[in-house]
């Protein structure tokens, strides 16, 4: 039986892959303040400039492509039961072809309803415009989960690491919550590891390993790790 590997990943995964992180020194939000682009009120103050910078974004994310980091998590598929819980909106790992993965913050490449959040369409190319409507006439609207707004799939998250026999945390400041909380429900008694270039505070002091690396020669380390 497979091992689960439960993977919670952030956007350091996807730094080598030519896409920002949201904090670090050249971070998004170091170019844009999160009220004006990534908030319910930012979308009813000028939805124009959030569908903008959405676009750029998206743009961004169908121009890279996945890296070392993403393409090793698909590896370790053939020695364990993989489940990557990812706070990244694109569509890397997708790409990367891993097959077991949850999105906790949405995906760039869908929009959403603003009249039914139910209702979601795949976008086709980098562009969404006012005046893109849903089947109900509503105008729609990046499918990303905004500050302040609920996040529906921290529960099945909850679950996954409850069960899992390895956890790894990789590319993430753990700054975010719910999502940055889904380490309390890993069992102490099982190995956590954390790839990340810089330290970042986990409150945990039995069974963790920091590999303070980027996340492609991070997981080289951890493969060396798991194959011992
Ligand atoms: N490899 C691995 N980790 C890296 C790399 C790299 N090449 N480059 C940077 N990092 C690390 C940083 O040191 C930092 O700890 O990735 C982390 C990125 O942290 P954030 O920018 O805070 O991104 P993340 O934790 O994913 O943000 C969480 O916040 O803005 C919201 O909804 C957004 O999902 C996002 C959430």
């Amino acid at each position: 039986m497979k091992q689960k590997l439960v993977v919670l990943s952030g956007a350091g995964i996807s730094a080598e892959s030519g896409l920002k992180t949201f904090r670090d020194s050249d971070g998004l939000w170091e170019g844009y303040r999160v009220e004006d682009v990534a908030t319910l009120a930012a979308w009813y103050a000028d939805m124009k400039m959030v569908l903008d910078f959405y676009n750029m974004r998206r743009k961004n994310v169908l121009e890279a492509e996945p890296n070392q980091a993403h393409l090793l998590l698909k590896e370790l598929e053939e020695r364990y039961e993989v489940k990557i819980i990812t706070q990244n909106v694109d569509n890397l790992h997708e790409r990367a072809r891993s097959t077991n993965i949850l999105h906790l913050h949405g995906i760039i490449t869908q929009a959403k309803s603003t009249f039914d959040d139910k209702l979601i369409y795949s976008i086709d190319g980098w562009e969404m415009k006012m005046g893109d409507r849903c089947e109900y006439g509503s105008q729609l609207r990046p499918n990303i989960v905004w500050f302040g707004e609920a996040v529906p799939n921290i529960e099945p998250a909850i679950k996954i690491v409850e069960e899992a026999d390895i956890l790894l945390v990789i590319g993430t400041s753990l700054q975010v919550y719910p999502a940055a909380g889904l380490i309390k429900y890993f069992s102490n008694q099982k190995p956590l590891y954390v790839i990340d270039p810089k330290q970042i505070p986990i409150s945990r002091t039995k069974n963790i390993y920091f590999l303070a690396a980027k996340a492609s020669e991070g997981m080289q380390q951890l493969i060396k790790i798991l194959d011992n």
